[in-house]
């Protein structure tokens, strides 16, 4: 039973632990469309996702799509202490077209018109405990049936409860923690702070051999390229971990032999960690690399950096 209702919400009587006002209407099985989601707690933007109707067709016409994801601020709390979403709680799927061109914008996208407005449940008492709907219309919405896509492709997908909150980058590592992501999920790339925590937990050996696994399922992975690890390696510089850079800068030079920038950031690694001779010997093997990269202010300044570091690092 609700201790606590709309009125006494309203009043401020209510603790901050109890549930916002009600919006879904069980008897006549519709939801009332939150006028304020866009207030609440902001998820994430998956871009190119959509799977519905509006989605798929604008991509069909060359235009992209952003969905973008909204939850109350109580819900979201209590998933932050639990890893679970309280009875009641509301999400909103905001989706927006990508213009793609206009103003500064050349290679990137940015969010225009709304292209459908959809939400989901959870809530005991609907057969299955969660329930999705069609805001498109505008006004209440009648629950869509257990027949419609969204039941589905959520209970198949969704790595914890219903949502998708492996898309969800401050909830996802939460739900981790607390061991709520369905045993059988199949997992999505590791990012470069998962790897980065777990060299600082279980050491540089156990991580090379999970991000092993990782490139090896994810091939095309952010984490599998050259430029995510170079930057994990100046992680641990920023932090004054010199030898975990050289560990991690090391590993990304055997990942790409021919690349003169990762010779040029383990020998920077390697001054910082006060070994001058593989500074130097690195330094100049990357040399010898710098032809890989197109000519121009890059290629020039990986030169610069590599001869600087080889003469500096020659004197005692
Ligand atoms: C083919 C799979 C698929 C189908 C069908 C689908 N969804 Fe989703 N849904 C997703 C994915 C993936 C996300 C993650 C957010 C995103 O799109 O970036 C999501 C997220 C959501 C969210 C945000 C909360 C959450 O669960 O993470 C809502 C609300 C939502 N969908 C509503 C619907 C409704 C309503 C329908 C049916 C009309 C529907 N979805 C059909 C895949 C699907």
């Amino acid at each position: 039973m609700k201790l606590c209702t709309t009125l006494a919400w309203l009043l401020a009587g209510c603790s901050a632990a109890a549930s916002p006002p009600a919006r879904y209407d069980a008897a006549r099985d519709e939801l009332q469309p939150p006028a304020d989601y866009r207030a609440w707690r902001y998820l994430s933007s998956g871009f190119q996702i959509g799977y519905g109707p509006a989605a798929l067709a604008a991509a069909a016409g060359g235009v992209g799509s952003y969905d973008t994801v909204f939850v109350e601020p109580a819900a979201y709390a209590q998933f932050e202490r639990t890893g679970a979403w309280p009875d009641g709680t509301l999400f909103v799927l905001e989706i927006r077209t990508g213009e793609h061109t206009g103003s500064i914008v050349t290679t990137g996208h940015y969010q225009t018109d709304l292209l459908g407005l959809e939400a989901e449940i959870k809530d005991a008492r609907i057969p299955g405990g969660w329930g999705f709907f069609d805001l498109a219309a505008g006004g209440p919405a009648k629950r869509l049936p257990a027949t419609a896509a969204c039941y589905s492709c959520h209970a198949t997908n969704a790595a914890v409860e219903n949502t998708f909150t492996q898309f969800y980058p401050t909830l996802y590592p939460i739900a981790q923690a607390h061991g709520t992501v369905r045993k059988d999920f199949v997992g999505i790339p590791p990012s470069a702070s998962e790897i980065h925590d777990l060299i600082v937990a279980r050491g540089f050996a156990a991580a090379r051999t999970a991000l092993d696994a990782a490139v090896a399922k994810w091939p095309e992975a952010t984490i599998a390229r050259e430029v995510s690890l170079n930057g994990l390696g100046y992680r641990f510089l920023r932090e004054h971990r010199a030898d975990l850079a050289v560990d991690v800068l090391a590993d990304v030079l055997r990942r790409f032999p021919d690349s003169a920038n990762a010779y040029d950031s383990l020998g920077e690694a390697y001054e910082a960690a006060g070994k001058r001779d593989l500074a130097r010997e690195v330094s100049e093997r990357g040399l010898a690399k710098l032809e890989g990269i197109p000519a121009g202010p890059r290629r020039d300044a990986i030169a610069t950096s590599l001869r600087e570091r080889a003469a500096r690092t020659r004197t005692p």
